[in-house]
């Protein structure tokens, strides 16, 4: 069993050490340790999910024998260096998205994979919630035919009275393209299933008073042809909509992580089900399977480095008024 050690106690940890919870009983991975810098948070996290080892560092958490891999839940500005200390360390690496806030740093991130021989997963759960494996598989099976285009969307209420400051501000990576957007172009990725050549974009503050956007409409066009447009909001008075919307050559198919999926021809709709597993324990068993094997994950180091490659070029076009060709998608295998 993988013994999981999560760096950052924040959010989102949470839905990391309940998808934990599920690997334990099913037998493939656990969380043995955590690290947050502060003491409440490490304490009543260990009491709360029974954590066997916590500490106050990161540093401190890559000397435990038992931490097998490490999950890196931080602010994105910290990502690269934290992946980079902990691949160093000989540890397999699950980090959110995004990879990193930087291409740059995307590059120095896959050259200590590379040095130490370990995975580093990158956090885009979208592909693992059930609706999005069963559209996946419906749309492998072509009975819908090829994707012709697609709209991936993300409208949330930006929630800025409570929002931390780094995912307020650009320069630390944070802005609703960064933070959620990110999830809403590897949805569109994983649908078309082609890597994007070239993006256009318009990206604007429209609604809030900080330094990163809150809403960008992005023009993204892939390798086999088929167009994509994604629209990702941070609204301040909005209701939340989000998905994919997909036509196809004989019909439609529209999801999402919550858990909607429907397909539709000739003028009629039909609900499908799915296996209902959670998430974010779906991503956890994918990664155990790829660290136990040796093999790339889905949502590689190579293919998160993509997803920041189309989201810096929308930030480029929306500065630039033109349209970005992607110049490195080629150059790496996913
Ligand atoms: N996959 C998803 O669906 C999803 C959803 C929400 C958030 N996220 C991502 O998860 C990540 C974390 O988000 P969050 O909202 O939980 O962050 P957060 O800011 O709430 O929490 C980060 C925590 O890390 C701690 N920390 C900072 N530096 C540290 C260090 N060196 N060692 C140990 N602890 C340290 C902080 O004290 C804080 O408690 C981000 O990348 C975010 O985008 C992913």
């Amino acid at each position: 069993m993988l013994g999981i050690g999560i760096v950052g106690l924040g959010g989102i940890a949470r839905q990391h050490l309940t998808a934990l919870k599920v690997a334990e009983d099913e037998g493939f991975a656990r969380c043995v340790a955590a690290a947050d810098l502060v003491e409440d948070l490490r304490e009543s996290h260990r009491k709360d999910w029974e954590i066997p080892a916590v500490y106050e560092n990161h540093h401190k958490l890559l000397e435990d024998p038992n931490v097998d891999a490490v999950a890196i839940v931080l602010g994105h500005h910290l990502h690269a260096d934290l992946t980079i200390d902990a691949l160093n360390a000989g540890r397999h690496v699950l980090v959110e998205k995004p990879m990193a806030i930087t291409l740059d740093e995307c590059d120095r991130m896959i050259e200590a994979e590379r040095a130490a021989g370990k995975i580093l997963q990158i956090g885009l759960t979208g592909r693992f919630h059930p609706a999005v494996r069963k559209a996946r598989e419906i749309l492998d099976t072509n009975e819908l035919g090829p994707v012709v285009t697609a709209l991936s969307r993300f409208n949330k209420n930006w929630g800025y009275g409570g929002r931390r400051y780094q995912y307020r501000s650009r320069w630390m990576g944070g802005g609703m393209w960064m933070g959620n957007g990110v999830h809403a172009v590897d949805w569109l990725v994983h649908c078309v299933g082609a890597k994007a050549v070239a993006v256009k974009a318009r990206q604007s503050t429209s609604m809030h008073y900080q330094g990163a956007d809150d809403a960008t409409t992005a023009f993204v066009q892939f390798a086999n042809g088929v167009p994509g447009l994604v629209v990702v909001v941070g609204s301040a008075h909005g209701c939340a909509t989000d998905g994919i919307e997909a036509h196809c050559a004989l019909g439609e198919i529209q999801y999402n992580v919550r858990g909607s999926l429907r397909i539709g021809a000739n003028n009629q709709w039909r609900e499908v089900e799915h296996d209902g597993k959670h998430g974010f324990a779906e991503q956890y068993r994918h990664f155990a399977e790829a660290a136990a094997m040796g093999i790339r994950p889905q949502t590689s180091s190579h293919y998160g480095r993509h997803i920041l490659e189309i989201l810096v070029a929308a930030e480029e076009s929306s500065i630039t008024g033109r349209e970005v060709h992607l110049t490195d998608y080629h150059r790496l295998p996913w």
